[in-house]
């Protein structure tokens, strides 16, 4: 098939190369000049697993194009892809203007009947909507099809997804969209276009509203001294609940999950249902960011002056997206309080941050650690929590203070090395077998 990608970010480009390499001869255009640079230079802007070479071996092989949006004026394809942003508004709803352009674009330059599958996440009622607007007196096709590709994963979740959703009012657009994804193993879910939109919220707010729910149960495990760990494991084995998405620590972050999860409370809102579930998975997350500062707050007191290192910015490990990541927030708190805060992280690129607090960045984690005297695990990254310990020790200065914020580290080992841990609904353990905990 041929086919046409509209907006290269993370979901775009991954579908653009992936269809290519299924065999599709596609076409995918940005607004942004330099995010075709990179992709035709075969050095992608954002990090995901994979893509690079995909792209390369698809542009070689002549299946795979990138050009700048001004550079086309007409379009032969007969299926499209929107794959553009929909930030979120300060209102908490999700801002549409790109999906708009995108559609007006499209139906300014196709010769014929052009199936447009938007896997941008719009909000229910969304798709019709835009349909109605922008689309009512053209040959264009209007389906819903969202992605659930994870970030730093989402060339393999491309290629085994877990189920593949379209959502029209057309049958014969419906299996043109399904024809994308021939040979790809998954249950198919054909349904309208606002169920497939409320699929997407709804797939997301219940995995974020799992991971608000184990921090809730660290907390109190925290209070009383139980173990999250041991929790997880005796919760898990039944099939009813599951191992995945139940990692207590410092909360969800990222581009979506967020977003989300406030556009479905306020869509909620203004549908007349008041969804109060989706609230309090928003504020225990908010709360869960600061726990690293009340640690530090109850060990120092005041934290002017105090040499603090963030081990981590990415909002996950295998990514260098830095949107809605709580190591910011935990950054600007900590510098607001007089902090001296120095940050670490593989693949961030620090000048690319907006903000940062008066903080300094070292590459090289060592650095970062040396002279601190507590420091943060906010990602969880295998470099990270591989650091050599003994040598952290050393070059870290008193009370050695380590918190843990994705619990992703061997407390006894740590504690027996001389440092302060701290996790997230762990239990304290001493550095003195039988000793109460400090
Ligand atoms: C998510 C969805 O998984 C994906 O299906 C959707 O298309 C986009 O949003 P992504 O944002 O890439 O993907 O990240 P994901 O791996 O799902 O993690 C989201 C956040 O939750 C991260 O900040 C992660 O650290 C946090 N998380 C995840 C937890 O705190 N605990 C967990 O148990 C799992």
């Amino acid at each position: 098939m041929n086919v046409i990608v509209v907006g290269l970010g993370y979901v775009g480009s991954v579908a653009a190369a992936a269809l290519a390499e299924a065999g599709h001869r596609v076409l995918g255009v940005d607004k942004e000049p330099r995010v075709i640079e990179a992709l035709r230079d075969g050095r992608p802007l954002i990090h995901e697993e994979g893509l690079a070479e995909l792209v390369a071996r698809c542009m070689a092989a002549g299946r795979l194009e990138f050009l700048h949006t001004s550079e086309v004026d007409r379009l032969d394809q007969e299926t499209g892809l929107v794959c553009v942003g929909t930030p979120g508004l300060p209102t908490g709803g999700p801002d549409l203007s790109q999906v708009r352009e995108a559609l007006r674009w499209l139906k300014a330059r196709a010769t014929g009947p052009l199936v447009v599958a938007v896997k941008s996440t719009v909000p229910p009622g969304g798709g019709l909507h835009l349909m109605r607007q922008e689309l009512s007196d053209s040959r264009l096709e209007y389906v819903a099809n969202p992605e659930f590709l994870r970030e730093g994963r989402a060339v393999h979740d491309w290629f085994y997804p877990d189920r593949i959703v379209i959502g029209a009012r057309d049958r014969k657009a419906s299996e043109q969209v399904a024809a994308l994804y021939e040979g790809i193993e998954a249950p198919r879910v054909f349904t309208d276009i606002t169920s497939a939109e409320v699929i997407k919220y709804a797939a997301n707010a219940f995995l974020a509203t799992k991971i608000s729910f184990i921090n809730e149960i660290a907390n109190l495990c925290d209070k009383i001294g139980a173990s999250v760990d041991d929790v997880v494991a005796g919760i898990s084995p039944d099939p009813r609940i599951g191992p995945l998405f139940l990692r207590p620590g410092l909360g969800y972050g990222g581009s979506c999950f967020p977003k989300d999860v406030r556009a479905l409370d306020f869509i909620s809102l203004v549908n007349g249902h008041n969804f109060e579930l989706l609230r309090s998975v928003i504020s225990v997350n908010n709360r869960q960011r600061i726990l690293p500062v009340h640690a530090l707050r109850e060990v120092f007191g005041s934290l002017v002056g105090v040499p603090v290192a963030l081990l981590g910015l990415a909002f996950k490990p295998g990514t260098n997206d830095v949107r809605e990541s709580p190591a910011l927030e935990i950054m600007r708190l900590l510098a607001e309080q007089g902090a001296e805060v120095r940050v670490t992280d593989p693949m961030v690129r620090w000048d690319d941050l907006p903000e940062t607090w008066g903080a300094r960045f070292h590459r090289d984690p060592m650095e970062a650690l040396a002279g601190a005297r507590a420091a943060i695990l906010v990602t969880e990254w295998p470099q990270l929590v591989g650091l050599e310990w003994p040598r952290v020790r050393e070059v870290m200065e008193e009370p050695h203070l380590l918190f843990d914020g994705r619990n992703a580290l061997d407390p006894g080992l740590l504690v027996s090395l001389g440092f302060r841990y701290r996790g997230v609904g762990r239990p304290r353990v001493s550095s003195v077998e039988g000793q109460a905990p400090s």
